[in-house]
């Protein structure tokens, strides 16, 4: 099976590549894309850079022209509820864009017409994390995810989303790839280690955790492959 690895940034994907041997490297589109075999599975894995544009353009991308079957995302998350604290690790069940406006025509947030808020997850990817945290002793919980194209360091930004939302955790990219992977039907699991609390030291903690939570959520996914 081929299968898309795809994070936000380069620390998130770096983890990865450093467990995989034989890479090649290929330049298409604006970005890299670095093919490797794990587990009798071809790995397509990319950084797409920030945001939901981004995110939306690599994942089409990997889709149409490296013809994956199933998409991971690899990466870090603010955390919203309380009890999630930096280097925890949650799967997306549902994820939604919190920028998304159009309540002046009376649309619920987040909601475009011939579309929908909410965008699910794949259920067998979810069950096959549940399976590989419980094997490996680790508290994988499951999240709404909120994604938007900006950086989330305030209380008050991060209760609206919390309460308009009924958000757990926070981050600039899932919701635009479940989107794209919902229009290309292609099985879709998106994990995230938290970084941050979204709070207003969020851009400090964010800088110090970034590669350490990036690689606690690497190293599940590479364990994850091994299980497909
Ligand atoms: N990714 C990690 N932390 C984040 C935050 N606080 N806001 C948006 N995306 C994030």
């Amino acid at each position: 099976m081929t299968i898309g690895i795809l994070g936000a940034m380069r620390e998130e994907i770096t983890p990865l590549l450093a467990k995989l041997s034989n890479i090649e490297e290929i330049n298409y589109a604006g970005n890299t894309y670095y093919k490797a075999e794990l587990s009798n599975h071809n790995l397509v894995i990319a950084y797409s850079k920030i945001g939901k544009v981004n995110s939306a353009i690599t994942a089409s991308v990997l889709c149409e022209h490296f013809k994956i079957q199933k998409l991971i995302f690899s990466g870090v998350a603010g955390g919203i509820d309380e009890d999630l604290n930096i280097g925890d690790l949650v799967y997306a069940t549902k994820l939604l864009q919190h920028d998304l406006d159009l309540s002046a025509f009376g649309h619920p947030y987040g909601f475009v017409p011939e579309s929908k808020v909410f965008f699910e997850t794949d259920s067998k990817l979810c069950e096959i994390a549940i399976k590989v945290a419980k094997n490996n002793n680790i508290d994988l919980k499951p999240a709404i995810i909120a994604s938007g194209d900006q950086f989330i360091a305030s209380n008050e930004k991060k209760n609206w989303i919390k309460d308009t939302f009924k958000a757990n955790a926070i981050e600039m990219e899932g919701a635009s790839v479940a989107n794209v992977c919902s229009h290309f039907d292609l099985p879709l699991f998106v994990l995230r280690a938290i970084s941050d609390s979204a709070n207003d030291s969020a851009d400090m903690d964010f800088d110090k955790f970034l590669e350490t939570s990036a690689k606690v959520s690497a190293e599940f996914v590479i364990n994850m492959i091994k299980e497909i």
